[in-house]
């Protein structure tokens, strides 16, 4: 049995399914074979194919009649790094960081931790933008955290942990930060909010290359970032500026998502490119050798959508920018399992 599933490889993670300890739970009963193959995240972009590669390789064992492959999935965490036991029970944290502002971070972020909610991982959303703090209204969060042991509960809205620090400011008034306290503010938002266990921590980065991406690139273990950007940003090399900070700092960029990268038009639903020609985005990662995760079409219905507080894949599923949230959520799923594998060896699943 297990020789016949160690000719399978996970085509992502380039490894055997045995080797990669994810075969589990085998029952064998007058020629009927069951067993659970534990993938490294719930979101796994290659699911339905190593489940069938799985079946065809066992159903290939003489005197095997019946397969039944179940799935299920632990994702596995980030390895050992300073500063770990700010956020014990979180396994990766996830910065979602863009070179300038309104290119859609906000909207990429709460989508795709939507998404991997919708997938069964157990998802964070922190919102790190302490100048314009936009999570709360996208994802339609009004009430305001509630505090129990002296540490925020973090507020529960489409199956995502919310935690900002718009839920803590008086929506008029206006906050004048200097550095430290944008450092102090982001390190309570991690340390000080009971997040409890979580596959994911997404981090919705204010713009641009200052504080608040420092602190939380030097104070926190990230497993990486996701930078966000627009054709025409890729055309003012701004966003370029952003990935070179989080590579020098040791960072690693989990990859690119070009948002509005072509406007659909919602009477005729044909596609133009405005900000300058489609893939843009996914030349500018090939030159600078980043992974490129996908690309979102610019729907006026987004803005409706982060507006009424219900993200895309939320409102809309089966819309076109609601199937490629769920795609980059995958891609960025497996480019973290890959990431844990190769920095670990072996697959930690604490
Ligand atoms: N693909 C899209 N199609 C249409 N509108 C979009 C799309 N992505 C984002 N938007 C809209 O663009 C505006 C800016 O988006 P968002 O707030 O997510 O950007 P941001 O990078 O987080 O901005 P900021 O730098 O201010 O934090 C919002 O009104 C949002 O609804
Ligand atoms: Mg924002």
């Amino acid at each position: 049995m297990l020789a016949a599933l160690s000719q399978v490889k996970d085509p992502e993670l380039g490894r055997d399914l045995v080797t990669l300890g994810m075969v589990q739970n085998v029952r064998v009963r007058d020629g009927a074979v069951g067993l659970t193959l534990v993938l490294t995240t719930p979101a796994c972009p290659m699911r339905g194919q190593i489940q069938e590669a799985a079946e065809v390789a066992v159903r290939g064992i003489p005197g095997v009649n019946d397969v039944r492959v179940e799935m299920s999935s632990r994702v596995a965490a980030r390895a050992g790094a300073p500063g770990e036991d700010l956020v014990p029970g979180v396994k990766n944290i996830v910065a979602v960081a863009s070179g300038k502002g309104g290119v859609g971070k906000s909207t990429v972020a709460t989508n795709l931790a939507v998404a991997l909610a919708q997938m069964d991982a157990s998802v964070g959303l922190l919102d790190a933008d302490i100048y314009g703090p936009s999570i709360p209204t996208m994802m339609g969060a009004t009430e305001r955290p509630a505090v129990k042991k002296e540490r925020l509960l973090p507020v529960a809205r489409h199956g995502v942990k919310l935690m900002s620090l718009g839920f803590l400011l008086e929506a008029s008034a206006p906050v004048i930060w200097r550095g430290p306290m944008v450092a102090g503010a982001i390190r309570q938002l991690l340390s000080d909010v009971d997040w409890g266990d979580l596959d994911y921590l997404l981090v919705d980065l204010p713009p641009g290359t200052g504080d608040a991406q420092l602190t939380l690139a030097q104070s926190v273990p990230l497993t990486g970032v996701v930078v966000v950007m627009t054709a025409q940003d890729v055309a003012l090399s701004i966003a370029t500026k952003a990935l070179m900070m989080f590579r020098k700092m040791d960072v690693p960029v989990l990859g690119v998502v070009e948002n509005m990268s072509s406007f659909v038009c919602p009477h005729c639903r044909e596609e133009t490119a405005i900000f300058g020609r489609e893939g843009d985005g996914e030349r500018a990662a090939t030159r600078l050798d980043v992974p490129f995760l996908g690309r979102v079409p610019l729907e006026p219905a987004i803005v409706a959508e982060g507006d009424r507080g219900t993200p895309s894949v939320a409102a809309r599923p089966d819309s076109r920018p609601a199937q490629a949230f769920r795609d980059i959520a995958r891609t960025m799923a497996g480019r973290i399992s890959i990431l844990n594998l190769n920095r670990d060896g072996a697959l930690s699943g604490k």
